[in-house]
């Protein structure tokens, strides 16, 4: 489903730095690259350091969990990968393109043509079927078409409820529908922002499990949480404090949505 041979080479955008050689020694693409990224809401006394000198890189294909507790600047990274905001210092490469250096109308390029976001609230609109919600936002990139819309509610298992409004459905459900509607678009990167933190263990493992097929299919997706257990899953652990990466850990053996508990 992935159009990734579609998109030029790191080297050829923008003048960004090449990521690091692989183990082998080969070029590793990096899905995305943080150099020094910072960012500072507001001036002087009342400035908040929501994000100190970040530096990451995050190869294609990965699951990244970015773990910490509240207010550790989960959100503000994610938000600067997504383009939905500029560092205020640093670099943010993102499929070999420089996105610290867009302008509004380029990020919202970016975001509406390479970004799936996922909430922790699902925000589905309510007088749309499930199916109608996942064409809404499939519409704004042109791949809005119906069989791609059911497609993407098959690849979450709700090939079944298309036809049904968000209040004849679970929390789970509707949180697949919203998964849905981030890839239909058939995103490079998808970013989900506390995914389960609105739903029961058995619920949440449900999800978990369909972000886990997502990138088994070679996507790259990066799970923001405060919730240490998800960490198990992931490939790499990026643990942030206080505005800092204070570690990356790769995992050799990612763990099974289904043993993830909390
Ligand atoms: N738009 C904003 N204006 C001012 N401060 C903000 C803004 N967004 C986030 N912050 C602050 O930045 C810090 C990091 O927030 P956030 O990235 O949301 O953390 P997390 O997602 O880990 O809970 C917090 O102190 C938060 O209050
Ligand atoms: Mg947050």
């Amino acid at each position: 489903m992935r159009h990734g041979s579609e998109r030029a080479p790191a080297s050829a955008r923008d003048g960004a730095p090449e990521p690091a050689p692989g183990p082998d020694g080969a070029r590793e693409r990096a899905a995305v690259l943080l150099r020094g990224a910072s960012k500072t809401y507001g001036k002087g006394h009342a400035a908040v350091h929501a994000l100190r000198e970040a530096d990451l890189e995050v190869p294609e294909g990965e699951l990244v969990v970015l773990l910490g507790p509240s207010g550790s600047g989960k959100t503000t990274l994610l938000n600067l990968i997504g383009g939905i905001e500029p560092p205020t210092a640093g670099q943010v490469v993102a499929g070999g393109r420089d996105i610290s250096r867009l302008d509004e109308d380029g990020r919202t390029a970016y975001r509406r043509d390479t970004v799936g976001f996922v909430f922790q609230f699902f925000n589905l609109v309510p007088s749309l079927t499930a199916l109608e919600n996942v064409r809404l936002v499939a519409e704004l990139t042109g791949r809005g078409d119906r069989e791609r819309s059911a497609a993407a509610l098959a690849a979450v298992g709700l090939a079944e409820r298309g036809g049904r409004f968000p209040a004849q459905l679970s929390g789970g459900e509707q949180q697949r529908v919203a998964i849905a509607r981030a890839i239909a678009k058939d995103p490079a990167l998808l970013l989900c922002d506390e995914p389960t933190g609105a739903l029961d263990l058995d619920t949440g493992r449900g999800v978990l499990r369909v972000l886990q097929d997502l990138n088994g299919e070679g996507r790259t997706v990066m799970v923001v949480t405060h919730n240490a257990a998800i960490a198990s899953m992931a490939h790499r652990v990026v643990r942030m404090r206080s505005g800092r990466i204070v570690e990356v850990a790769r995992n050799a053996a990612p763990a099974p949505a289904e043993e993830v508990t909390w």
